[in-house]
């Protein structure tokens, strides 16, 4: 019988722990657009200063330094770190990469803090609130605040919520693993994702296990409040690769705001 959740409650560090190896491999060709969408905003607003506040393996991070910025990156997952780390050091790349949360981490003060592939969806309402605060207080003044988040006004229109289910395959050395994953969304935002997971090492028997993970989602207009509420205007609501925004079908927000 798989877990449900009762409540959604922001992510402990070990969350990660169980998939980070299979991290990239998943998310190999889902950076690609939004990468360059970013790094056309930084260019544009002339931002050289960013800290990516939930960087995982790193996919925003070496990107963005081989195109000329000063990157630090901070995450709260050990495993997700360190891989982090050995693509730094296989790259003989100096990265300041940091094991901590962005709900309390002071790391400096940037033209740009970033929290890429829905990371913010990890925290309660409340917590991303405190990030906000946070953010603002890693920010230099006209600092941008860069995000994505999925768009709770698609999810909840017709039968969208089964465009996010998952049946794929990858191999990493001689492990096989299979994921199928379907997503249900409630009232409150909740977006919650029931995973089942066989994995194959050579020719042993497949293990099969389950997992589940909820994420807080938000509509355009709801981040916009809470954005204003913590000091920053809007620059740009979009889709993740900079094209027009649509409230009933864009699947993800893009988020641009600047500090005031
Ligand atoms: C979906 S991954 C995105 C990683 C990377 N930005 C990317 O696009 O591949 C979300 C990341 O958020 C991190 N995270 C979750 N809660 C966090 C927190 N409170 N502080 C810092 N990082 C956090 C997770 O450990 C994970 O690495």
């Amino acid at each position: 019988m798989m877990q449900q959740y009762n409540k959604h409650v922001s992510a402990k560090p070990s969350h990660y722990d169980k998939e980070a190896e299979f991290y990239d491999q998943f998310n190999e060709h889902g950076s690609s657009l939004i990468n360059r969408y970013i790094e056309t905003t930084l260019h544009k607003h002339k931002a050289k200063t960013v800290l990516d506040f939930a960087c995982g393996t790193g996919s925003q991070v070496f990107y963005l330094i081989k195109n000329g910025y000063h990157v630090t990156g901070l995450d709260i997952s050990r495993k997700m770190l360190s891989i982090a780390q050995n693509k730094a050091k296989k790259a003989h790349l100096e990265v300041p990469l940091i094991l901590g949360d962005m709900r309390t981490k002071q790391a400096g003060t940037f033209d740009a803090v970033m929290t890429i592939h829905s990371a913010i969806g990890h925290l309660t309402k409340n917590d991303f609130d405190k990030s906000l605060k946070n953010i603002y207080k890693n920010l230099n003044t006209k600092g941008l605040y860069i995000f994505d988040i999925f768009n709770l006004d698609y999810l909840q229109e017709g039968e969208n919520i089964t465009h996010l289910t998952i049946d794929g395959q990858k191999k990493i050395g001689d492990t096989i693993r299979r994921e199928i994953q379907y997503s249900t969304i409630d009232s409150d935002g909740v977006l919650a994702s029931y995973d089942i997971y066989h994995e194959q090492k050579g020719h042993n028997k497949p293990q099969i296990s389950n997992a589940f993970q909820t994420l807080q989602v938000y509509s355009a207009e709801q981040l916009k409040h809470m954005l204003n509420q913590n000091g920053f205007k809007i620059v740009q609501q979009c889709n993740i690769d900079g094209t027009e925004f649509c409230r009933k079908t864009s699947p993800r927000i893009m988020n641009i705001a600047m500090k005031q």
